[in-house]
């Protein structure tokens, strides 16, 4: 409830009748403003909004329906009820039709007058309370991400009451479910935002460098250490360190970082000087890691001492609808910047984006979407645009996938004008993976697989294709098989 009285603005222009009704409500909790005229109510609707509009519609200088229009019109949210001469229904429909709340006929009755003031009210107050539940439970969108089902809004309120401890997070989903946006959204509503946020790859970055990427090295060093360095520990002070692919992590590095956890404080490679240093962490793996920890890949005490706040991140194919949910958030984005007219997904194409089981998660519904975009046009994305994997049943079968990057814009060669069968090595090769990808519906990692070479390879390639496209300038795109 609000700690001030509901306002309630009468439009009445007796005097007589104005008085009678003041009267009436004098001892109902609201605050009660009267005016005379048209020209009034609109001057105070403009000052002060009021929760209810007590509205007579025969007024001196306008039509009580122009109000009525314009409260509708403007949205200003306010229950009006109108007030007829009795038997007048035309007026009343209409006051219905332009968002009248309810009405009360003439000559008003005190009780009738009392009971339905109260009603509005009430149900004025319960409009509210449902909207906010909606706002907390039934969230569409938060902080990067997009999605309303039940397993997303338990993701939502974990990240909204754990952000501002400083007790670390341990994230853990299958490849694009989302971890990096789970980690800085920890970091935006923390009380850190101020502060930087490291995000480190341990998967990127070779084992031998590693030391001195979380913890800095002095001058000298190694080889190569020119200068000194302020490793991402020493960067995130104040804010947030997101040590990603965490279980990649060498052994003999763990325990340094163990001891980092313990104390938050460490020495740059090179240098006997401790630093000390106030960062919250949160890290991120797309394996399971008790199972690194049964197999020795992963210190036992280092997970229990990360493993505090653990955040799951379903995989995609567990949220509902929330494919569709994204897909058109993407489709509209891609649209945009591709300059396509596509506003939606036909239902058939619907239920293939439903049934199909992501593998590669949100990564690979963009890769997919984004390719769709590219290659076809229209307002509407239609099943023979999918590609045909996607038709029967599908061939991928769902497994964790190793992480994969974002991928470039679709390759657009240029057609084979010749007429010779034979065709150059290299553009063989490009149809052979562009086939795969396709036949992967654009899971990266499961057409590298099948080519038996590795995602990274792939990547390379369809960059530099992208390129040498970009180069040739606007080429036809080719169909998607
Ligand atoms: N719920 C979501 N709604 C919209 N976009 C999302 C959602 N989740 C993830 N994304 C987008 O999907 C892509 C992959 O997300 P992200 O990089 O956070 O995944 P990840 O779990 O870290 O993947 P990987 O294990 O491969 O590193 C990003 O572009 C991200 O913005
Ligand atoms: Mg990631």
């Amino acid at each position: 409830m609000s700690p001030h009285l509901p306002r309630v603005l009468m439009v009445e222009d007796s005097a007589p009748l104005s008085a009678v009704y003041r009267a009436y409500l004098q001892s109902e909790p609201f605050e009660l403003i009267c005016v005379a005229s048209g020209q009034s109510a609109l001057a105070e609707l403009e000052q002060h909004l009021p929760d209810i509009l007590l509205l007579d519609l025969h007024l001196p200088d306008m039509s009580g329906m122009d109000i009525l229009r314009h409260v509708h019109e403007a949205q200003l949210g306010i229950s009006t009820i109108v007030m007829t001469a009795h038997g007048s229904v035309d007026k009343v429909v209409d006051a219905m039709r332009l968002g009248a709340h309810d009405f009360i006929a003439k000559p008003v009755d005190a009780e009738r007058l009392k009971v339905t003031l109260r009603n509005t009210l009430q149900f004025r107050q319960l409009n509210m309370l449902v909207s906010r539940y909606q706002n907390e439970f039934q969230r569409e969108r938060f902080e990067g991400f997009v999605g309303a089902s039940l397993a997303m809004q338990q993701i939502y309120r974990t990240i909204e009451t754990a952000a501002s401890s400083r007790a670390t997070i341990f994230i853990t989903g299958e490849s694009g479910t989302g971890k990096e946006v789970c980690a800085e959204a920890i970091h935006r509503l923390s009380g850190r935002k101020e502060q930087e946020f490291v995000a480190l790859n341990c998967a990127a970055i070779p084992k031998e460098l590693m030391e001195s990427e979380i913890f800095g090295h002095v001058k000298g060093a190694f080889t190569g250490a020119v200068s000194d360095r302020v490793g991402a520990a020493g960067r995130a002070h104040g804010g947030t360190l997101f040590m990603d692919e965490v279980c990649e992590m060498d052994l003999e590095l763990q325990s340094k970082l163990l001891r980092f956890l313990q104390t938050g404080c460490f020495q740059k490679v090179g240098s006997s000087t401790t630093e000390c240093v106030d960062v919250r962490i949160v890290c991120a793996t797309n394996r399971d890691p008790l199972l690194e920890v049964r197999e020795g890949r992963f210190r036992e005490d280092l997970y229990y001492r990360l493993h505090v706040i653990p955040v799951h991140l379903p995989p995609l194919r567990e949220r509902g609808d929330d494919v569709l949910r994204i897909a058109d958030k993407l489709l509209l984005d891609y649209a945009a910047e591709e300059g396509k007219p596509f506003r939606r997904f036909a239902e058939p194409a619907r239920q293939m984006l439903l049934n199909y089981p992501w593998p590669g998660n949100i990564r690979q519904l963009q890769n997919l979407i984004r390719h769709v975009v590219v290659l076809n046009d229209g307002i509407e994305v239609q099943a023979e645009m999918m590609p045909r994997a996607m038709l029967g049943e599908s061939t991928t079968p769902v497994t964790l996938g190793r992480p994969e990057g974002p991928i470039p814009s679709p390759v657009r060669p240029h057609q084979n004008v010749t007429a010779s069968p034979i065709r150059p090595l290299a553009e063989v090769e490009r149809d052979a993976i562009m086939q795969a990808i396709a036949f992967c519906i654009y899971y990266i990692p499961q057409a590298a697989r099948l080519l038996k070479v590795s995602p990274s390879t792939l990547y390379r390639k369809l960059q530099g294709w992208q390129q040498s496209a970009g180069a040739m300038g606007a080429a036809p795109p080719k169909e998607q098989e």
